[in-house]
C-alpha cells in the first residue's frame, strides 16, 4: 500500500430488514437482541457488505450520509452529492441501477480537457484486424513482461464480439501488469468489467471502497467507476471480461430452487472508503474503444459516502455450489453459470460467466467429461489453476482455448480414451477451477492473439487420435 495515501475507512450502515410486528419482550431481552443486532451489523466480512445487487448504504464519517433524501440543500462535511446511473432513468425496477455518492468534489472536478493517448494493445468491437482462417484455437500462458506496466498498460484483447457502441457484445482479454497504479486513476465507459485474477493478488481501489482478490476470487466493476489497480504481488496476470451489454447477474435457478449456484449473500460489496489526496494525478477514460487522459491536481476516489444498488462487488468462485447429475449423463455447462449478462432475447446471453469447479463425478453409465458438440454460441476458456478434465494436456493455467460459434470441440483422444474405460466410482475432481466466458456472438480474434508466439498452431491434432470405432457386426 502507498503509506501516503490517507485511507479512512469506518465500520459500514447495512440496511437491515424492518418489521411492523412488535410483541412483548422484557427490558432484558430487548437489550441483549439490541447487543446481538449491533455485533451483526458489523458485517461477517470486515470491509465489505454482504448481498448480490442490494440497495446498500454505508459511510466513512460518522453522519455523512444524508437520511431520509438523496439531495439535501447542504450536504454534511461540505461534500457535494452526485448520482451514478448504471442504467436509464425509466428502467424497469428490477433493472434499474443508480448510486448516490457523497464526495469531496463532485466528478465535473474529476475530469479537465482530454488527450487521446495510446491504449496499448486493448481493443474493443467491432475489431477485425486479422484474417485468421477459422479453427479451434488454443493459447498458453503469457509470460509477464519485464518493461513495467500497470493494469490499464497491461491489458491485451484476445477476441471481441458484438459492437461496444450498440451496447451489445464483449471484448476478452488477459492481463499482465507489473506495477501499481501510482496517481493514476481509470475507468471504462464501453463495459462492465469482470476481473478473473490467474497470478497475483490486485487490491482495487474504487471509488465506493477497496476490494482485494486473489485467485479463485472475481471483482465486478461497473460501467464508469473510478478505480487504481495496486498489485499486493509485486505482479500480476490473469483474465478480464469487458462486457458491452447489460450488466451481469444471477442466473435463474427454475427447478433448482431458492438455494445453490452462486448465493447471493456470498458476494461482498466494500464499505465506503476515501483519499484525500492532493497531488498531481492522471485520470484515463476508456472511451469508444479509445483512451484519453486528463491532468488532475487530486485524487478522484474521494467518495466519503453512498448509497445504492450500483456498486463493485466481489466473489470467490470457491463458494459456487454446484449442481449437477447424481444418475446418468450431465447436464449442459449453463448449470455451472455464475453471472449472466442478458441480452434483449430471453434466455440468449449477451456473456455467461460460467466455471468449472471442485466437484464429485458420480454418474453411472456415463462418458464423466464434456460431450463433443457444436454451438451457436462462442466460448472462451481459461484455467485458473489445476488440470481440466476434458485437455488434461495442453490446457494449462493462464492458457486459453477459444471455441467459436458452429466449430466442434470436445475431449482430447486422451480424455476420451481413459473415460470411455474408467473404472465409474465416485471421483472428486479436485484443485481445478476452469471458466468460460460464453457469448452470443462470434468472437474475432485480435491481430495480437493471432500472431502471439503461445499459440499453439497444433491444437486440433488434439482431436486427430480419435479412432474410428464402429463397426456393423458389433453392436
Ligand atoms: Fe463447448
Amino acid at each position: 500500500m502507498n503509506d501516503a495515501l490517507a485511507l479512512k475507512t469506518r465500520a459500514a450502515r447495512s440496511k437491515g430488514s424492518k418489521s411492523n410486528v412488535k410483541p412483548r419482550r422484557s427490558k432484558a431481552l430487548e437489550a441483549r437482541e439490541t447487543r446481538v443486532s449491533s455485533a451483526a451489523s458489523l458485517g461477517v466480512t470486515p470491509g465489505y457488505m454482504s448481498g448480490f445487487g442490494n440497495s446498500f448504504e454505508t459511510e466513512a464519517l460518522p453522519g455523512a450520509l444524508p437520511i431520509g433524501r438523496n439531495s439535501p440543500q447542504i450536504c454534511r462535511y461540505g461534500l457535494y452529492a452526485e448520482q451514478l446511473s448504471g442504467s436509464p432513468f425509466t428502467a424497469p425496477r428490477a433493472s434499474n441501477e443508480r448510486s448516490w455518492l457523497y464526495r469531496i468534489r463532485p466528478s465535473v472536478k474529476h475530469s479537465g480537457r482530454f488527450r487521446k493517448v495510446d491504449i496499448g494493445l486493448w481493443r474493443t468491437a467491432p475489431c477485425q484486424e486479422h484474417d485468421m482462417p477459422i479453427g479451434q484455437l488454443r493459447w498458453g500462458p503469457q509470460p509477464l513482461p519485464k518493461k513495467q506496466q500497470s493494469f490499464i498498460e497491461g491489458m491485451r484483447t484476445m477476441t471481441t464480439g458484438g459492437d461496444a457502441a450498440t451496447l451489445a457484445g464483449m471484448g476478452a482479454h488477459v492481463y499482465l501488469a507489473t506495477r501499481s497504479m501510482r496517481d493514476e486513476y481509470f475507468y471504462n465507459a464501453d463495459g462492465e468489467m469482470l476481473i478473473v485474477p490467474q497470478q497475483g493478488r490486485l487490491r482495487i481501489f474504487t471509488e465506493f471502497g477497496l476490494i482485494e482478490i486473489e485467485p479463485g476470487e472475481i471483482a465486478l466493476i461497473p460501467r464508469g467507476v473510478k478505480l487504481k489497480v495496486e498489485l499486493a504481488d509485486g505482479t500480476a496476470r490473469g483474465y478480464m471480461c469487458e462486457n458491452y451489454g447489460g450488466a451481469f447477474a444471477l442466473p435463474e435457478r427454475g427447478p433448482i430452487g431458492a438455494n445453490c449456484l452462486a448465493n447471493a449473500r456470498d458476494f461482498l460489496t466494500p464499505v465506503a472508503a476515501f483519499e484525500d489526496k492532493e497531488t498531481p494525478s492522471g485520470l484515463f477514460v476508456k472511451w469508444g474503444g479509445r483512451l484519453f487522459a486528463t491532468e488532475l491536481s487530486h485524487s478522484p476516489l474521494d467518495v466519503v459516502a453512498w448509497h445504492g444498488n450500483y456498486a463493485p462487488c466481489k466473489y470467490d468462485l470457491r463458494r459456487f455450489s454446484p449442481v449437477g447429475a447424481i444418475s446418468f449423463d450431465h447436464p449442459d455447462p449453463s448449470i455451472f453459470t455464475v453471472l449472466t449478462a442478458p441480452s434483449e432475447t430471453p434466455g440468449t446471453a449477451n456473456v455467461d460467466f460460467v466455471i468449472f469447479p471442485e466437484r464429485w463425478a458420480v454418474a453411472e453409465n456415463t462418458f464423466r467429461p464434456p460431450w463433443y458438440h457444436m454451438n451457436i454460441m462462442s466460448e472462451f476458456m481459461g484455467l485458473i489453476y489445476g488440470v481440466y478434465d476434458a485437455k488434461p494436456q495442453g490446457f494449462v493455467p493462464g492458457g486459453i482455448s477459444l471455441h467459436n460459434c458452429m466449430l466442434p470441440h470436445g475431449p482430447d483422444a486422451e480424455a476420451f480414451e481413459r473415460a470411455s474405460e474408467a473404472d465409474l466410482k465416485p471421483v472428486k475432481l479436485t484443485n481445478t477451477l476452469a471458466f468460460m466466458f460464453e457469448t452470443r456472438f462470434p468472437q474475432r480474434v485480435t491481430k495480437y492473439a493471432a500472431e502471439l508466439d503461445v499459440l499453439d498452431e497444433d491444437y486440433a491434432q488434439c482431436w486427430q487420435g480419435l479412432k474410428k470405432r464402429f463397426n456393423p457386426r458389433k453392436p
